[in-house]
């Protein structure tokens, strides 16, 4: 089923990075939502290798403050939730459960470089199924990249195989703190028919 436009407008077209939210909270029940929709976007081997921390609190804004760049900090800390989007380098354990037809475990234990690459790009995936989940559900989204990671893996994931990848603002945003809209580039300079 193709979607209608209005949607295609929501989840892509319309659709605009935001810096500010109006008051309203995220509350635990909207997070699990966005969690039970994100989750189905595919990942290599089903190894579903992001987790995500949602800080919320103020107490759990303030452990990140010290970690964001100074133009991302005032408007994350005004966020009514800031995700952390992370992976899990010891994701391969689950896929006995995950993916049990087959020992796909044998295919990343002891290769680290297959295990890094893996949990990036199934990580940086789930980061972006997330993203869309938020919008279809009517929240919007600011993602970040300006922040220091070691310092979030130091403060949010200490002794542990989890790595932070980029963090998302979310909330019911506030359209008149959005930038202009810039261009994308066309079908002929992205795109090859081959
Ligand atoms: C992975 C990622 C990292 C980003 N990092 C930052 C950031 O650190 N600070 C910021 O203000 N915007 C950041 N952005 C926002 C982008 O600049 C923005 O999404 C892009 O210009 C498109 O804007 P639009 O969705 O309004 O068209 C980031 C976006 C992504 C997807």
């Amino acid at each position: 089923m193709k979607l209608h436009d209005d949607a295609l407008d929501t989840l892509f077209r319309r659709a605009r990075t935001h810096n500010g939210f109006d008051g309203r909270p995220v509350d635990d029940a909207v997070l699990h939502d966005l969690y039970d929709v994100l989750k189905w976007g595919p990942t290599s081997a089903n190894s579903c290798p992001a987790r995500f921390v949602f800080v919320r609190s103020p107490e759990a804004k303030a452990r990140l403050a010290p970690a964001l760049s100074s133009g991302n900090r005032d408007k994350t800390l005004a966020a009514p939730c800031t995700a952390i989007v992370a992976y899990d380098l010891a994701f391969f354990e689950a896929l006995p459960r995950l993916f049990p037809h087959t020992d796909a475990r044998s295919w990343f234990a002891g290769k680290p470089d297959v295990i890094q690459a893996t949990a990036f790009r199934g990580g940086t995936l789930q980061g972006a199924y997330l993203i869309l989940a938020a919008r279809a559900l009517g929240l919007d989204c600011g993602p970040m990249s300006g922040f220091d990671n070691a310092m979030v893996d130091a403060e949010f994931f200490p002794g542990t195989t989890i790595r932070s990848n980029f963090l998302v603002n979310l909330g019911y945003g506030d359209p008149s703190r959005v930038y202009p809209r810039n261009p994308r580039l066309a079908f002929d300079e992205a795109c090859t028919i081959a």
